[in-house]
């Protein structure tokens, strides 16, 4: 595709084009590409059957030759003038155009009656792997059981996780939700690129998210996957973004690209918890893995112009021998780290944006209150993890690198003062990263478990208390006080939420993860609900919008969200995503009336197809007129299922064990029998469950 928008005449240069007795296949020699050309290693074909046996009379396999002289697309001259195909002279047909079309044997049919052609359009690794595909489909009674076996497989799959309610579109626009990431899963992000999203890439959130609903749907071969995606994570607590094809791969960007997003230490270990969870599986924290290598230094702020790519992607010690860290050094890493890499304000540094893609522009100086949160209840949880895998495993230390000690400034001589953001950055920045870079020692010492878990206790609570105490925002406007919590500071330095020039500037991050995390009590999380009601709920559809509208053309001390019209994408579009992670913090703090109604809006929304225009599923976004964009994309549709399953159904894994925890409304339940019942896996096990209202 990007050839044809490039040099395509160029390209047909390359192409050696055969007819074959059953079609066409065209091997281009090279992959024409300026910035270093490539063997070309595919062959592409069409290849055809008349379905009672006879291959096709002839073809036409230049783009000349079909369209003719003059002729195009829609009037290619060997259809428009009833042309006979012909056996093409080698000049005629080397260098140029390929064109895949087959004439069959002219066939008349009565009324009612119908003909079967099979055409395969493929690409293979080598010339002789086509006949071997083709072979397979090429009667109607080859291709109608395969197309049955598909459908079985794709049953079996959306099977896995099946919610009965009562309502059959409901349930059966469940099962299009399960099939989302998988889609995603195979597609990744650019899944018809021209059609919507354009050629994104999948990256590092992505993945993670992903995982979460992988975990429930394709529990099979997660725990190896797991533990490829740690080795993106480099020794500074940043992570490689560019993925490969491969699990497990990740690629050095050599454009010098320089980004990095706060928030990616969060996802694995939310992950990681709901995979130990779901097995029981601590061992896993114990095995080794490499960390990434390549040029970029101290999360980017230095680059190691040294470093070539046949030094390859894996961090070194000094002798020159890969490093090899357990799981729970790259998770301890990524969020020690972050709690010591602060702004001004002593908030963890927006770097070049969080989930919000779209706060791309306070490097400088912009700070998220909103990851904070969850930066703090992972701290929290990485200590419970501890203490589980202590008693688990009888595990009393743990081996970690000795530089990363110095993170655990507790138990070193050099006690940093966490009210002072200066002595934190400079800890890091001055202690910590000349440490590890450009390579490690390679020397591991023994670390208490129960010191750890104190340190990370300790540094989690600080958050929460630093949080609550200086991060509240509160506005008194006609007759009404509300009450939440600033979710940003921008490249000026300044509070993003409160009330500016008679508006309300309002984010729902900033609430969802105060909540999630633990960090909200009760009465915080009331006020957060009813700020949320006001400010941020659409009146005509209920749905949740990720932040009020600021009134701005742009916002160039914050990103680029802010040049996005009100109402789409990161700028206050009802943002699935986010609207379904604060359900699924208000279920999980015991909110289900108003988590249950955050998940209906947005089915709602979804189902109403005359508005949202998409088939089934869940959106990334809904626009102003309430219809859905980019569809198949999602990382929204995995939250989805793990907010379903293990929420308001409540079946999900603790430690291992099984726990059934239902936080069904009324409405869920099927009418007539009172009833409301899932399919899952559990330990290896299909298990149903019915909850009788
Ligand atoms: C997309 C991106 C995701 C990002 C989000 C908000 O989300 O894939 O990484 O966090 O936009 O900027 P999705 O479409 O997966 O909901």
């Amino acid at each position: 595709l990007s050839n044809k928008h490039d040099h395509e005449h160029v390209t047909s240069l390359l192409h050696r084009i055969e007819q074959l007795p059953n079609g066409v296949c065209v091997r281009p020699t090279m992959i024409f590409d300026e910035r270093g050309h490539m063997p070309g290693e595919h062959v592409y074909y069409v290849l055809g059957v008349d379905g009672e046996g006879p291959a096709p009379l002839g073809t036409f396999a230049t783009a000349e030759h079909f369209y003719g002289d003059g002729g195009n697309n829609s009037e290619p001259a060997a259809v428009w003038n009833d042309l006979p195909p012909q056996r093409m002279a080698p000049e005629a047909l080397q260098g140029k155009e390929a064109v895949g079309a087959l004439r069959f044997e002219a066939a008349d049919l009565a009324p009612g009656r119908h003909k079967d052609y099979l055409i395969v359009i493929g690409v293979d690794d080598t010339r002789e792997g086509m006949g071997s595909v083709f072979n397979r489909f090429k009667t109607p009674q080859q291709f109608d059981a395969s197309l049955s076996q598909n459908k079985a497989y794709w049953q079996d799959k959306v099977g896995t996780i099946q919610f009965l309610t009562g309502a059959p579109d409901e349930t059966s626009w469940w099962q299009w939700v399960t099939l989302q990431p998988i889609l995603r899963r195979i597609f990744g992000c650019s899944f018809l690129p021209d059609h919507d999203y354009g050629k994104g890439g999948k990256g590092w959130r992505d993945l993670w998210q992903d995982l979460l609903s992988l975990i429930l749907i394709e529990p099979g071969n997660i725990r190896g996957t797991l533990i490829n995606n740690f080795a993106g994570v480099r020794i500074d607590g940043s992570n490689a973004t560019i993925i490969g094809a491969k699990p497990g791969e990740f690629i050095a960007d050599r454009n010098f690209i320089t980004r990095v997003w706060m928030d990616h230490g969060v996802w694995p270990l939310a992950t990681l918890l709901l995979y130990i969870d779901q097995t029981g599986d601590y061992d896993i924290l114990l095995e080794e893995g490499a960390y990434f290598r390549d040029v970029q230094f101290s999360r980017t702020y230095e680059k190691d112009y040294a470093w070539t790519a046949k030094h390859g992607d894996c961090l070194k010690d000094k002798h020159g021998n890969v490093y090899r860290g357990s799981i729970l050094e790259h998770v301890l890493i990524q969020h020690l780290v972050q709690f010591f890499n602060v702004g001004e304000h002593n908030i963890i540094r927006l770097e070049d944006a969080d989930w919000n893609d779209g706060l791309d522009m306070a490097k400088e100086r912009g700070e998220s209150v909103a990851f904070m949160s969850f930066y703090g209840g992972n701290l929290i949880a990485l200590a419970d993890l501890l203490s589980d895998l202590s008693r688990a495993k009888g595990v009393k230390e743990i081996a970690l690198a000795v530089e990363i000690k110095t993170l655990l400034d507790s138990l070193t001589s050099m006690h940093v003062d966490y009210d002072d953001p200066k002595a934190k950055k400079d800890y890091l920045f001055e202690v910590y990263f000349p440490s590890v870079q450009p390579q490690v020692s390679g020397q591991k010492m023994a670390v208490a478990v129960k010191d750890i878990i104190g340190d990370l206790r300790n540094k989690g609570e600080w958050i929460f208390a630093q949080i609550r105490e200086h991060e509240k925002v509160t506005v008194e406007q006609k007759g009404r006080t509300d009450t939440w919590f600033n979710g940003y500071y921008d490249n000026k330095g300044r509070r993003v939420e409160g009330r500016k020039d008679g508006r309300v500037w309002m984010t729902l991050p900033g609430q969802v993860f105060a909540v999630m995390s633990g960090l909200a009590s009760g009465e915080d999380i009331g006020q957060i609900i009813a700020s949320v009601r006001q400010y941020l709920r659409d009146g005509r559809t209920g749905g949740i919008r990720l932040n009020t509208d600021f009134g701005l053309d742009h916002y160039f001390d914050l990103g680029r969200a802010f040049g996005f019209a009100y109402g789409t994408k990161e700028n206050g579009a009802v943002f699935s995503h986010m609207t379904v992670m604060y359900a699924y913090a208000l279920y999980k703090r015991g909110f289900v009336q108003e988590g249950h109604e955050v998940l209906r809006s947005l089915r709602k929304m979804a189902m109403d197809s005359s508005k949202s225009k998409i088939y089934p599923g869940i959106p990334e976004y809904f626009d102003m007129e309430g219809r859905g964009h980019y569809h198949y994309l999602t990382g929204a549709a995995s939250w989805l299922v793990l907010t379903q399953l293990t929420q308001v159904y409540g079946v999900r894994g603790e430690k291992g064990d099984l726990r059934i925890e239902p936080k069904l409304s009324s409405d869920e339940f099927d009418p007539s029998s009172g009833e409301a019942s899932v399919i899952c896996h559990f330990a290896g096990k299909k298990i149903k469950v019915t909850f009788q209202n």
